[in-house]
């Protein structure tokens, strides 16, 4: 088999962006349909989505009446996608690391399958924190992902840049900037957790 190609997180899901859509099953089994009950009813939010992708999340959230969603992403490719699936989200491409939106300016920050490709996942964390109004909360899900898969792409197969985090650390951070810990749910395959959601409140 051939060799894949290594690539940085930008790079690889402009690549991944035409074909991502088809993996939407295999995502949403890593969730067993437990994040958007997490999440509830965000009529009238105002919510970001971090790492947001083709809008899997998003475009479910912004169905509610008076919910102001954005989306972030570094791949320019994967917003597109997004965009053409819904003209009312606030696309905008900056990183996780980095908002580019004022402190206090969201009810509601969610992260699917995002911290997987963050070395640090603390500095987003930090981010998703300062950008949240008191009492608002952050959806965050954290892969059991040891082995970056293959990514199938036209111009061959791909390994994005991607990191484990063990769960006790992620739930440290969150609760080291003050975060509380409201919900942890372990999704898990044959009694190995394969996905850890929490919804930390601020
Ligand atoms: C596995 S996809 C998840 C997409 C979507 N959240 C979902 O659940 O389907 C990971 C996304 O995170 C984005 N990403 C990776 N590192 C990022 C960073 N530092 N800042 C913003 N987005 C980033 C990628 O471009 C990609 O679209």
């Amino acid at each position: 088999m051939k060799k894949a190609k290594f690539t940085r997180s930008a790079e690889g899901y402009n690549l991944a962006a035409a074909r991502y859509d088809e993996k939407e099953k295999y995502l949403n089994s890593f969730e067993q349909k437990k994040v958007l009950p997490l999440i509830g009813n965000v009529s009238g939010k105002k919510i970001l989505d971090v790492g947001a992708g083709t809008g899997r999340l998003a475009v479910e959230l912004a169905a509610f009446p008076e919910a102001k969603v954005a989306a972030l992403d570094l791949s320019e490719k994967m917003l597109e996608r997004l965009r053409r699936k819904n003209k009312q989200i606030e696309c905008v491409v900056g990183d996780g690391e980095n908002l580019p939106f004022a402190s206090a300016s969201f009810d509601i920050v969610v992260a699917a399958f995002f911290i997987v490709h963050l070395k640090e996942p603390k500095y987003f964390f930090a981010e998703a924190y300062r950008v949240l109004k008191d009492g608002g909360f952050l959806l965050v899900t954290n892969i059991n992902q040891k082995d970056p898969p293959r990514v199938k792409t036209s111009t061959g197969d791909i390994i994005i840049e991607s990191y484990y985090h063990r769960p006790e650390q992620v739930r440290e951070e969150l609760e080291t900037l003050a975060f509380t810990i409201e919900k942890e749910i372990f999704v898990k395959e044959k009694e190995v957790w394969v996905n850890q959601i929490i919804k930390a409140r601020k």
